[in-house]
């Protein structure tokens, strides 16, 4: 008779998503750099950064460090992230930033959306009460952030007069360039860490994202992931609104991409 401790061990999903998290979640610290730099000349949003959206993202990539150890103690976490930060740390820099406020702004809200949504849909699919309880709970950490972001947005949208056009452009440039170089990059360096010990064989990025897809589709909140995505497009015009309205009809028939 299998436990359920040992059933939860066997779950690809969480321990695939877990390990990108973990990784994304802990090299924040790199990503804050650079934005104080851009962000100088606005102590406000400083102080948020380091006060709350710094120790928050960190702590994220803690728990998510703990549930990996706790669940699959074999697993090499330090040998993965290391290799990991070796690659990532070439993206980080001055150019990792888009080239004003309001078109990075408008990256952080696509990316914490990503975030948000799938926390929740990991919460949704979860069958231990712990970790759907600690992926809810980041799930509301990661809307916070996109509402902090999104009211930062606006505000430099208006001064560097960005159309709705443009908007459109940087919000799907940025969700295809976030998977390719943020997941796809922490996917990649998983299996840096496995161990012969763990219950299950080590999956190909293409088998992971193909698994998380298929358990996470039923959970995944779409409506929700739609209008949070497209919110900043429908902020810049009447005519930013007439389009989210069509793109938000092209995506529903579109599958979304998750991990
Ligand atoms: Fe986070
Ligand atoms: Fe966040």
């Amino acid at each position: 008779m299998t436990t359920t401790h040992e059933r939860e061990r066997c779950d690809r999903v969480v321990f695939y998503a877990a390990a990108v998290s973990s990784f994304l979640e802990s090299s924040v610290p790199l990503y804050t750099r650079e934005l104080r730099t851009m962000f100088a000349g606005d102590p406000a949003f400083l102080e948020w950064l380091d006060a709350t959206w710094e120790p928050e993202e960190s702590g994220h990539g803690r728990a998510m460090r703990e549930l990996l150890a706790r669940r699959w103690p074999e697993y090499r976490w330090e040998d993965a992230y290391d290799a990991f930060l070796r690659e990532y740390t070439t993206y980080c820099g001055p150019h990792l930033l888009r080239p004003t406020p309001a078109r990075e702004m408008l990256s952080r809200c696509v990316t914490e959306c990503q975030a948000a949504m799938l926390y929740r849909a990991l919460s949704a699919y979860s069958t231990d009460a712990g970790d759907a309880a600690l992926f809810r709970s980041m799930y509301e950490d990661e809307v916070r952030h996109y509402k902090v972001f999104f009211r930062e947005f606006r505000r430099y949208r208006a001064s560097e007069r960005l159309g709705a056009l443009e908007v459109c452009g940087a919000l799907f440039g940025r969700r295809d360039k976030a998977q390719v170089e943020d997941a796809g990059t922490a996917l990649r360096y998983v299996n840096y860490g496995y161990s012969r010990e763990l219950p299950f064989a080590p999956l190909e990025v293409e088998g992971a994202t193909a698994l998380a897809r298929e358990a996470l589709r039923a959970h995944f909140p779409s409506e929700s992931a739609r209008l949070m995505m497209l919110k900043p497009l429908a902020e810049t015009s009447a005519a930013g609104r007439w389009i989210a309205r069509g793109v938000g009809l092209a995506m529903k028939f579109e599958m979304q991409v998750v991990v």
